[in-house]
């Protein structure tokens, strides 16, 4: 897009409209851009703020095509859009950033490892498999051995679709579908970074950030940053990332999971072509947000500065265990008493144990005052019905 004159005439589809779409639609609003947004549920976060709401899945073929002719470009904050509805819109030419091309191969994790190994980017090694019933004949052949990591190629998410197989009993857990089985890394660290990429071709990337996972539902629970790893592996894991959203030619945002080893070696596990839970800080405590770094890649701005300002932490707010139904926030009062405290309700009406209800940056003055800080405010809020 070069002439950005009319702006504010500009219809922005978004699929689809969670709490990525909602901060996206947040961001467009400073510079007045039309935001279009399309889910299946009428009451998602986006749909309070967009300009105009549609309803319709992102996964059907029909209103992903008819949400098309609504706008006047597509990006997205899920995978698992149809594809096919959106190569067809590109055909016709119609913009739609992410390309579909990319999204295509992220969608599959199959296509996905194949694509870092044909551009030497180092990764998990792996094998690809047909089912439940030929992983089984390559262990009994002795072709693979405990311990490994099963993932299903496609539709997984927040863990779901992935098996550690780390002793024999677990093979019992192994899942029935098209497969990808990786070695297992010993890993220290888990970490993530953020790149951008305009369609002028502009590379650059957010520092690296550090993610804790609730163990009990295998989600992000809280996100450091920086991350405390050294300077040589900070610098290492920004060039993979340059690299590896060059290496696919996108313009968007890719968010790069990584796992440092206790080697520290760096190995890449997965990507994503948006917005990205990692970088939910970079709204406070970088000098550009991810959701605008996001819109200026593609409307070919030039990509903002994303130095961090100030050390950071994320605790993403999940639903309590033990609670569903109409949510109710509590300590919020006490949470906000905290100097450096920002926090970010999705309007999600309905809460469930561990659904990610919103989430809440913490500003410190150094690492250590702001992972003291995000330590008072967990024992603050809570989210129960
Ligand atoms: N090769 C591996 N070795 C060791 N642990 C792994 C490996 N692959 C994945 N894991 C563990 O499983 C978690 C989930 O894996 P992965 O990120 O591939 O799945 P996902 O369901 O797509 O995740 P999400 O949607 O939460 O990002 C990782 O964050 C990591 O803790
Ligand atoms: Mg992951």
């Amino acid at each position: 897009m070069n002439d950005l004159s009319n702006i504010s005439s500009l219809r922005l589809g978004i699929t689809a409209g969670g709490q990525l779409a909602k901060m996206l639609v947040l961001s467009a609003s400073n510079w007045d851009i039309k935001t279009y947004v399309m889910d299946a549920d009428p009451h998602c976060p986006a749909s309070h703020n967009c300009t105009k709401f549609f309803k319709g899945s992102h996964t059907s073929y029909d209103d992903v095509y008819r949400f098309g002719q609504e706008v006047d470009m597509i990006t997205y904050e899920i995978e698992s859009i149809n594809v096919e509805a959106l190569k067809k819109l590109k055909s016709e030419g119609k913009i739609i950033l992410p390309d579909p091309e990319v999204l295509e191969i992220i969608q599959d994790k199959g296509l996905q490892k194949l694509f870092f190994k044909e551009h030497q980017i180092p990764t998990a090694d792996f094998k690809l498999f047909k089912d439940k019933s030929e992983i089984i004949m390559a262990i009994q052949k002795d072709e693979l051995r405990v311990p490994f990591v099963q993932k299903v190629r496609q539709g997984g998410y927040d863990g779901r679709g992935v098996i550690v197989v780390d002793d024999p009993t677990k093979l019992s857990k192994l899942m029935d579908a098209p497969s990808v089985v990786e070695e297992k890394i010993r890993i220290k660290k888990e970490i993530a970074v953020i790149a951008a990429r305009n369609t002028l071709g502009e590379v650059n990337h957010f520092p690296a950030v550090e993610m804790e996972f609730n163990p009990e539902a295998n989600l992000v629970e809280k996100l450091i940053c920086p991350a405390d790893i050294p300077p040589d592996i900070s610098t290492k894991a920004g060039k993979l990332a340059d690299k590896l959203i060059s290496a696919w030619n996108m313009t968007g945002l890719l968010a790069i999971e990584m796992f440092l080893d206790e080697n520290d070696g760096l190995w890449i596990n997965e990507v994503a072509p948006r917005p990205h839970n990692s970088g939910h800080h970079t709204i406070e405590s970088n000098v550009t947000s991810q959701f605008e770094q996001l819109l200026r890649a593609i409307l070919g701005l030039p990509l903002g500065s994303m130095e961090l300002k100030k050390p950071a932490i994320m605790l993403n707010l999940l639903g309590e265990p033990g609670y569903e139904g109409i949510a109710k926030y509590l300590g919020l009062h006490e949470t906000l008493q905290i100097a450096g405290v920002k926090v970010h309700l999705y309007g999600k009406k309905f809460t469930k144990p561990f659904r990610k209800m919103g989430h809440i940056t913490i500003l410190g003055n150094s690492r250590q005052d702001a992972i003291d800080k995000a330590n008072q405010v967990k024992n603050h809020i809570k989210i129960i019905s």
